[in-house]
């Protein structure tokens, strides 16, 4: 009766859809992640193939980790987070399953696309554009869906994790536009309206925000939920957590020009790019701490749960990522790093560490809410995962900054008459050993992918068995 009323009460069914879609488009981008480090150790890989070739699979390794599944798994909970704390269903079930199939679409014209060599050949936003003109229209749907179900809400607070999720969405929307803005001459060929250094600029203020309000805003506010709830402790400070909110997003939008130091873009600009990174330190690390230090009074928990353990090791990658990230932007220290694989061990803490580890730790939370049963079927195989997953990153990112530092080191070492010491061949094969051991390192975290799926599809079967299961019944289409 009561698991009845939930479903009636709440639309689950597409928090469950995504959630799934999660799982399997994580399992998908990063099997094509570790293919495409497998071709830089065996470049012939792809056996001339034009789609199987690594300018094609890159952008779709990109697009697959960051869209479909960070994507998904930010819809899925943001869906189930602004309907549990607002206490109230979802504004439109029918504009809900639009926002999911759309995006699915998305996703699946980005696989189609991307591998014939399709693109707009800006990163992260290489999809033409029709596709954006359809993410456009999902987007404003699921906004739609979002804002319109916290103006119904039935508390008049508005919960944290909420105006990050929807800082999240309007940033998107923004950002998406401005940098998508061409003019198309084919279905499937269009000119930038921008150029030379503006261009680059309108790209950074973009990629680098895509990290700000996509990759961090959005997983910020799946930490305010699912950490307190884990652990069954209020968040440490609510009004560190409001400070934080309007520190990030304010800092965020002005740090972009630290992708582009020493380029053609005004030296002032640069520096501008470099103080705002360094100052994003400080609310970084607040809003981190303010997760970590919600498990208060709870740190025995850590011994027993790994749900908790992947959202508490999520925010140290964080906090890691986001240290790191500022002392790169030193315009010094960035003309070491820029080029080299230290960038790509940065992505990978922050993407494989925070954003990966955030999304599973609630996703292992979500589950067994979403389909009425107490648990997920294997709390020790949740333990597996998190090892895998914790040994694959650390192999990955230790890996790229050794050998990210070794080349910066190898391309500025000059002799005596000022000639360069080593050959770019000769950093090349030095490199080789450290793009093993990233490969290593993708096949431990899609293995623990694998266990993870396992995992959800046995819970599944137990909640069928059980036949408690609120999402999975007729009730839960009463409103669809
Ligand atoms: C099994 C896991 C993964 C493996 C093996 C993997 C591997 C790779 C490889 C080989 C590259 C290209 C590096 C280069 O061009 O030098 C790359 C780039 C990238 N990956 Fe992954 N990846 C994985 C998971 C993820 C996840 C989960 C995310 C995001 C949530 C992600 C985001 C990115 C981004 C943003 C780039 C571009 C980096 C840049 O341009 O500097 N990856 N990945
Ligand atoms: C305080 C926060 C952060 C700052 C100041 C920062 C700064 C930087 C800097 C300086 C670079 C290198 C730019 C270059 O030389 O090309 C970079 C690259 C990058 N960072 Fe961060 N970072 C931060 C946090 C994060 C987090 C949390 C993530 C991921 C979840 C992330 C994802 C990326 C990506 C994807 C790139 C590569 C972009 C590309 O070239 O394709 N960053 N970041």
């Amino acid at each position: 009766m009561a698991q009845t009323a939930v479903a009636e009460t709440y639309n689950d069914k597409v928090v469950l859809q995504f959630s799934v879609m999660t799982v399997v488009w994580g399992i998908v981008g990063m099997l094509v992640g570790v293919f495409i480090a497998a071709q830089l150790y065996w470049p012939e890989l792809g056996m001339g193939v034009p789609w199987l070739s690594y300018g094609r699979l890159r952008p779709l390794h990109t697009n697959a980790v960051i869209f479909a599944f960070g994507g998904s798994g930010l819809m899925a909970t943001s869906l189930y987070v602004v309907q549990r704390t607002c206490h109230v269903r979802l504004i439109s079930d029918k504009l809900a399953a639009f926002v999911f199939w759309g995006w699915q679409a998305v996703i699946v014209l980005a696989a189609i696309t991307l591998p014939m060599g399709l693109t707009q050949g800006k990163e992260y936003a290489e999809l033409e554009w029709p596709i954006d003109l359809l993410i456009t229209v999902v987007w404003v749907a699921y906004a739609i869906v979002f804002f319109g179900t916290i103006g119904k809400r039935r508390v008049s607070h508005i919960y944290v994790a909420n105006w990050f999720y929807g800082a999240f969405i309007l940033a998107i929307a923004l950002l998406h536009i401005v940098n998508n803005l061409a003019l198309p001459v084919s279905a499937g060929k269009s000119y930038q309206v921008y150029t030379g250094a503006v261009d680059a600029m309108v790209q950074w203020w973009y990629g680098h925000n895509a990290v700000g309000f996509f990759l961090t805003a959005g997983f910020l506010g799946m930490m305010y939920y699912f950490v307190p709830k884990q652990a069954g402790r209020p968040v440490y400070s609510y009004r560190l957590s409001i400070v934080h909110f309007w520190a990030l997003i304010a800092i965020y939008m002005w740090a972009g020009p630290h992708h582009l130091q020493y380029t053609a873009l005004p030296d002032w600009v640069q520096s501008l790019g470099m103080v705002f990174s360094l100052i994003l330190l400080a609310p970084s690390w607040g809003g981190a701490i303010n997760g970590v230090m919600t498990l208060s009074g709870a740190w025995h928990k850590l011994r027993t749960d790994p749900v908790l353990k992947f959202l508490i090791v999520a925010i140290s990658f964080y906090m890691i990522a986001t240290f790191e990230g500022p002392m790169m932007s030193i315009k010094t220290v960035n003309s070491l790093s820029h080029y080299t694989d230290w960038t790509v061990g940065h992505v990978h803490a922050g993407a494989l560490g925070w954003v990966a580890m955030i999304t599973i730790g609630s996703l292992y939370s979500l589950f067994p809410r979403l389909l009425g049963v107490n648990a997920m079927y294997s709390t020790r195989l949740i333990d597996t995962h998190f090892w895998v997953h914790t040994i694959g990153v650390v192999f990955y990112i230790a890996a790229m900054w050794i050998a990210g530092v070794m080349q910066g080191l190898m391309w500025r070492a000059t002799n005596e008459d000022g000639t360069l010491t080593y050959t770019f061949i000769e950093s090349l094969k030095a490199t080789y050993p450290y793009y093993f051991v990233r490969m290593a390192g993708g096949v431990f975290v899609v293995a623990g992918m694998l266990i993870m799926a396992w995992n959800v599809w046995q819970t599944f079967r137990i909640a069928q068995r059980t036949g408690e299961t609120p999402v999975l019944a007729p009730a839960a289409d009463a409103h669809a």
